[in-house]
């Protein structure tokens, strides 16, 4: 640690200004949002398109590249729309499909695409397939139905677990199971099945043609199953239904489609064999993944510079450019995470009444802030992560998440991240509804003192979280030295992170409790918090300067 170790990445001269180009993913800012959470146009407590259309110009401000929308599909919310009844339709309770189609052409007018969700791995159980699957038509072959073991198939076909706990299979009746690796409402397509793969090819298209730019795929690495469906054995490879091989020529298929209209893939791939991870990066399959090893990791520079250090070598041999994101809508929020003991992210330890240090953790998500947008390559915003939002305590009979109710009221669940955010102090709800209007109660509930962190105040405050992404997103496209392209780690205590971009670009974190000394610079561009009396760096502080 501390030694200078260059760390290289593929140098292609695109630079974060160069929002505009073909290679714009390469560098982009890319805003999560969570339409149902993120501002009501129309009064009725779930946020909607009409909501994001008024909202455009607060983006626009904010400097984003791109905008990544959740499922607006036609669904039954049983999983926040990953639940898919039609993907052609969207959802009434978010607007319409002209709705969709203007708010696509009037976010490019203001230089801002558009990127959506596509479920792959399922769909809902009221999808016309499922329906007809049910009645007995053939659609039954475009999903996974088996008879049940047991003396009179009373026992679920294998032993797969449902990624939201309990079995993966339900019955039907007394008869077939079906398998869902999600919610019994989300039953699980049969990748094997040509019928699949033409008709997700033919939704890229209706996507692609009505001006989307990029499309996430979600679950990306679970699609494909082993035809036999055996039990699963611990480390037993391949695995029966993570990171399958066959995947890859399904998503080479994808990216020919993506191809004639330009389009770009981001995937959900959760994978902690990094060089597994790296295969759906090569030239012909997907454009970039979410890099969920930076997420999860913890506090800790000698973990975050490996996190970097892993993630940038495991990059360069197939040339995509890494990501990098904080936090999304399945995870606990950055500030609270970050001001707990356990600074780490990880499903499996979630709980209710974990100690939480907020000040801690928004100082250090300010601290990650200015790192994230400093790593090579593109960066994820997840709405409200700009305001400093913290992971909401949801009262337990608002609760909607499955994950909470199939594992038995022990897991949270992911509703804490989801909370309609605060637009205006003033007003009912925080402004999250129309203004002007009383507006009906939000979906989920916010909690005391969520006004506080309304963007209205914020705007006004330079000193708050909404300035600091605001004024960070600015430089890193007006400043060089931003986004893809070069890193090499400079000499520094082992509790210090500190790098040089190109052109003379430097960042340096300081994790340790010791202020740290910054490196020889003409201008400080930018610090997370103040700096001491002696112009050094304080614990949990970061700063961007030019050389
Ligand atoms: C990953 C999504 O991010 C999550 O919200 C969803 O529950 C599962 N995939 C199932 O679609």
């Amino acid at each position: 640690m501390g030694q200078p170790t260059p760390a290289r990445t593929r140098v292609t001269g695109s630079a974060a200004a160069e929002g505009t180009g073909t290679d714009w993913w390469r560098s982009a800012v890319i805003y999560q949002v969570y339409v149902r959470s993120f501002a009501d146009g129309d009064g009725d407590g779930t946020g909607d398109l009409a909501g994001v259309r008024a909202r455009l110009p607060y983006l626009a401000q904010l400097g984003v590249n791109a905008l990544w929308f959740n499922p607006w599909y036609r669904s039954p919310m049983k999983d926040g729309g990953y639940d898919v009844a039609d993907y052609r339709a969207v959802d009434p309770a978010f607007g319409t499909l002209a709705e969709a189609e203007k708010l696509i052409a009037e976010a490019r007018q203001l230089g801002i695409r558009t990127i959506i969700d596509i479920v792959p791995n399922h769909v809902s159980d009221q999808h016309t397939w499922f329906r007809a699957a049910l009645a007995g038509g053939p659609e039954r072959e475009l999903f996974h139905f088996r008879p049940g073991r047991g003396e009179h198939g009373e026992l679920p076909p294998n032993s797969w677990v449902s990624q939201f706990g309990g079995p993966a299979w339900t019955r039907v009746g007394e008869g077939e199971w079906y398998l869902h690796l999600f919610a019994p409402e989300q039953p699980d397509l049969n990748w094997a099945h040509p019928v699949v793969r033409e008709e997700h090819e033919e939704v890229l298209r209706f996507w692609f043609e009505r001006g989307v730019a990029g499309v996430r795929i979600d679950s990306a690495a679970m699609a494909a199953k082993d035809p036999v469906l055996p039990d699963f054995v611990e480390d037993r490879d391949p695995h029966p239904y993570v990171d399958r091989d066959e995947l890859h020529d399904i998503y080479r298929s994808w990216r020919r489609v993506a191809d004639e209209y330009g389009g770009v893939f981001v995937g959900e791939v959760w994978l902690p064999d990094t060089e597994r991870f790296v295969r759906y990066l090569r030239p012909d399959e997907l454009h970039t993944a979410f890099n969920f090893s930076f997420l999860s990791c913890p506090w800790d520079p000698v973990r975050l510079r490996e996190s970097i250090d892993v993630t940038l070598a495991e990059h360069a041999p197939v040339g995509a450019p890494a990501t990098w994101v904080l936090c999304n809508h399945d995870v606990t929020r950055t500030v609270t995470r970050y001001g707990r003991a356990d600074t780490g992210f990880d499903f499996a330890t979630k709980a209710f009444g974990t100690p939480t240090d907020l000040a801690l953790g928004t100082r250090r998500a300010r601290a990650a802030a200015l790192l994230s947008l400093a790593l090579p390559g593109a960066v994820y915003l997840y709405q409200g992560e700009e305001l400093g939002l913290p992971e909401a305590d949801i009262p337990r009979d608002r609760i909607q998440d499955p994950m909470y109710f199939r594992s038995g009221g022990t897991d949270p669940g992911r509703d804490g991240c989801r909370v309609p955010l605060p637009w205006a102090a003033a007003e009912p709800y925080a402004g999250f509804g129309p203004g002007g209007e009383p507006g009906g109660e939000p979906w989920l509930p916010q909690p005391a003192g969520w006004a506080a962190y309304a963007a209205d105040l914020q705007a006004d405050d330079p000193g708050s979280m909404l300035s600091l992404y605001r004024t960070a997103v600015r430089l890193r496209s007006t400043e060089p030295g931003f986004g893809d392209g070069p890193l090499s780690w400079l000499a520094a205590p082992a509790s210090v992170l500190s790098f040089a971009r190109a052109d003379g670009l430097i960042c340096v974190v300081n994790l340790g409790p010791e202020a740290a000394d910054l490196p020889a610079h003409s201008r400080l561009l930018l610090a997370s918090g103040p700096l001491d009396d002696d112009g050094r760096l304080p614990e949990d502080t970061a700063a961007w300067l030019r050389a």
